[in-house]
Formats: C-alpha cells, structure tokens, sequence
C-alpha cells in the first residue's frame, strides 16, 4: 500500500488540520525615480512647444515653461505637470528663476511680424536665452530654427537673419 504525502497535516498539538499558508500576492508598485533631468521649454505653450513639453513629461523628465502669457491655454491634464512661468525674453532678467535646477533648454520662440519684429522673436531674444543658459551652466541647448528654402526671402528677411544669428550665437557656445 503506497502513502502520499500531503502538505495539509495534522498539528502535533491538536487534531486540528492546519490551514494552508495564504500567500499574498505581491501588489507591484510603479513609482518612477524622480526625475534628474529638468527641461526648460522656451515657448512651451506654443503649437511646438507645447507638444515638446507632452513628449519631454511623456519621457519622465521634470518640464517647465516660460513665455510671455505664462500657462498653458490648453486644458489637457498634462499641462497640470508642467511648471509654467511668465517672462519675456527679451528682458534677460525674466529668465534667471526660470533657469534655477535645469539641466536642458529647447527653444520654441519665434514668430512673424514686420522685419525688425522678426529679427528680434527669432533672433535677440534666442540670443538672450542662449547666453543667459550658458552663464547659469545649462549642460544643452536646442534651438527650433526653420529651413530656408530661398522662395519668399525678400518677405521674410528679418525672420531667416534672427535664425541664422540664434544659430551662430548656440555655435559660439561650444558646449552647445
Ligand atoms: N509651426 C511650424 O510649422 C514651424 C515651421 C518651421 C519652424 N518653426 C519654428 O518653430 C518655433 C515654434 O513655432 P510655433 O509654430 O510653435 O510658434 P508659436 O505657436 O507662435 O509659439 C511661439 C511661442 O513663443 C512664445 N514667445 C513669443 N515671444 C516670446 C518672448 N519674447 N518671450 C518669451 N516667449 C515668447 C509664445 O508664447 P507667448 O505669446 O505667450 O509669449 C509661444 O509660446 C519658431 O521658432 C518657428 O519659427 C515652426
């Protein structure tokens, strides 16, 4: 006659059959690192801009904003994650608390306007953002320039001369 052994067993100490012992499953926790990085988004609340800072969120980098009006006209639920500050740069000055703690700035600023206007949204105030990052020890600088494909120059002189002394100014900066 064979015997099996079961891993219910009667308890030494009484006859009481002990109950098996209940596992609980393990309820696994999903809570990321906080973020080491912090991206400043110039313009963050731009039609660039904006999807930047979902992607950079997206990323589980630490995102802030600064432009003119400040937040966000959108109101999907991750501009809520975004710090959103109000300054202007072409007042330099505006940009330093916005720089405090971060480690990457993306430039989204730029527009159109009459030539002088264009030079300075394209031009000055990237200037002034890129020499303000690379006093503060910003590690990275990205600029959002625009191609230029020649066809309406005449139109546009101020915009593609503003990109083309942003650009110069970011290869100044040799670290960027
Ligand atoms: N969209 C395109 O198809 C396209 C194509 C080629 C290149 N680009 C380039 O990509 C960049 C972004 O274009 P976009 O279409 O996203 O432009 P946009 O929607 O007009 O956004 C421009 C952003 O810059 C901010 N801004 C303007 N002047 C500022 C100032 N003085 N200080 C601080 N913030 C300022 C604006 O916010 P406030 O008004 O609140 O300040 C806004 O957030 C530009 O450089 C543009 O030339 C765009």
């Amino acid at each position: 006659m064979s015997s099996s052994t079961s891993w219910r067993h009667l308890s030494s100490e009484s006859n009481k059959v002990d109950e098996p012992f209940k596992v609980e499953e393990a309820e696994t926790v999903n809570t990321p690192p906080p973020p080491t990085e912090k991206l400043l988004v110039l313009g963050g609340n731009g039609f660039v801009g904006s999807h930047v800072c979902k992607e950079a969120l997206n990323r589980g980098l630490a995102v802030a904003s600064l432009s003119r009006s400040g937040r966000s006209s959108l109101h999907d639920a991750w501009a809520n994650d975004v710090t959103w500050h109000q300054g202007n740069l072409l007042a330099r000055e505006t940009l330093k608390d916005a720089l405090t703690g971060v480690t990457s700035v993306i430039s989204c600023v730029g527009g159109f306007g009459s030539n002088s206007q264009m030079y300075k949204i394209n031009g000055t105030a990237n200037i002034n953002a890129i020499r303000a990052a690379s006093e503060q020890g910003v590690k990275r600088f990205v600029y959002i320039s625009a191609a230029d494909f020649g066809v309406v120059n005449y139109l546009l002189q101020g915009y593609y001369e503003g990109k083309r002394a942003a650009e110069t100014e970011g290869l100044l900066k040799q670290s960027y």
